[in-house]
């Protein structure tokens, strides 16, 4: 660690760890990974985007540090996470011999950190690893918390394990060469932290986001370290998800939904569907009489000026029944009941389990109509 970086602890006792968040981080991993233990052998799993960009500085800090590595590389994007390519990853590690003292390291976004997660989990019955974040998204959502999944035929990320990495290093350079459209995508879990429950943080992302996502570095700093330690916070609350962890998925019945009717590709990216997620859980919350107008209106405002999408594209024709049975796919579903998270007002999320179905498809069918 360096005296430019911020600190962030996950206090899970045993299973606790840090999340160093600065410049240069994948230079100086090899020594960040050394002072957690001693270390026989790194092994890297990243995609050829990120590889291309970053891996060169990756290997020379692990190198630098006497730290032995393989790395093994995936094609980018969601269709390198299912259970063929676990196999085919798990395989070529096997290969190699792994022993328990082995570590694995995920570079690269939410796609490489889940899959990698789940290999950690599965490998010898479980080694530690280290998350190297390189997507905005990855660095203030999937990285931190330990939900590892890989997709199936019956939906995304049903099979995985809670498993958390030994450390986090979000090295904000690695955001530099990330895609405008993947930047603010990620974006939409940065400001959901604000809509959760720090509303003035939500008053910060007005005055600050357009900054920060043009590469203003001292605010993309403030709003990875923001984010992450609310997600520290919540995570060390409710590991497992039984309770305040469910209020990360503000957005996210709406968004899943949303992303298994455009079959969750490049047509609508989940951030993207997380942001329109949120707006229409805010509107739900004015319907039902829970939250006042104005602060939807806010979200939906602060939304259009930065570029995040808040409704449903015109480019394809929607309906209200198709969205409904989605959500009764969803993981988030209780004794066959739907879970929203609803707001009442900015900074003032909360679990939902008992929302009349009926009035969620009527909103669904005005906004189709209105496409
Ligand atoms: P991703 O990993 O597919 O990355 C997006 C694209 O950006 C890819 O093409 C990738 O190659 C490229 N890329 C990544 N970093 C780059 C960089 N620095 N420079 C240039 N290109 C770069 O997508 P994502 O949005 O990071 O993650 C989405 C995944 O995360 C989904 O599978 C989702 O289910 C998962 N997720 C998991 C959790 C969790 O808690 N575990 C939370 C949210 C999302
Ligand atoms: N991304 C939701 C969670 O980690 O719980």
């Amino acid at each position: 660690m360096s005296a430019g970086d911020e600190r962030v602890r996950v206090e899970l006792g045993e299973r606790g760890y840090d999340i160093l968040i600065g410049a240069g981080l994948l230079e100086r991993a090899g020594e960040a990974i050394r002072s957690l233990r001693k270390v026989r052998r790194v092994f890297v799993v990243s995609d050829t985007n990120v590889a291309a960009a970053h891996l060169p500085r990756l290997e020379a800090g692990l190198a630098k540090a006497g730290l032995a590595h393989e790395t093994f590389l995936q094609a980018p994007g969601e269709s390198s996470k299912d259970f063929a390519h676990l196999g085919v990853l798990l395989d070529r590690i096997l290969e190699r011999r792994p022993e328990r003292g082995d570590m694995l390291l995920a570079l690269g976004g939410g796609v490489v950190g889940d899959m990698t997660g789940v290999a950690a989990s599965l490998l010898l019955r479980g080694v530690d690893f280290v998350q190297c974040p390189t997507t905005l998204l990855a660095q203030v959502d999937s990285s931190v918390g330990g939900k590892t999944g890989v997709n199936t035929r019956h939906g995304k990320n049903l099979i995985g394990a809670f498993h958390q990495p030994r450390l986090v290093l979000c090295d904000l350079g690695t955001l530099d060469t990330l895609p405008q459209r993947e930047l603010l995508a990620g974006y939409a879990e940065v400001v959901k932290y604000g809509l959760i429950d720090e509303p003035e943080f939500f008053g910060w992302c007005e005055a600050n986001a357009a900054a920060m996502l043009a590469g203003d570095a001292a605010k993309r700093a403030h709003a990875v370290a923001v984010s992450c330690r609310a997600k520290a916070r919540i995570v060390a609350a409710d590991e497992r998800e039984n309770g305040v962890r469910a209020l990360l998925n503000l957005g996210h019945t709406f968004g899943h939904a949303l992303e298994a009717e455009t079959g969750f590709g490049a047509e609508l990216l989940h951030g993207e569907a997380v942001a329109i997620g949120m707006r229409m859980a805010f509107d739900l919350s004015v319907r039902l009489g829970l939250c006042p107008s104005s602060d939807a209106m806010r979200v939906r405002r602060h939304f259009d000026a930065v570029g995040l999408p808040a409704l449903l594209s015109r480019q394809r024709a929607w309906r209200a029944e198709d969205l409904v049975a989605h959500m009764g796919h969803d993981k988030k579903v209780r004794d066959g009941k739907v879970t929203f998270i609803l707001a009442r007002g900015i900074g003032k999320s909360f679990v939902a389990a008992d929302v009349d179905i009926a009035r969620v498809r009527e909103m669904l069918a005005e906004e189709a109509a209105a496409a």
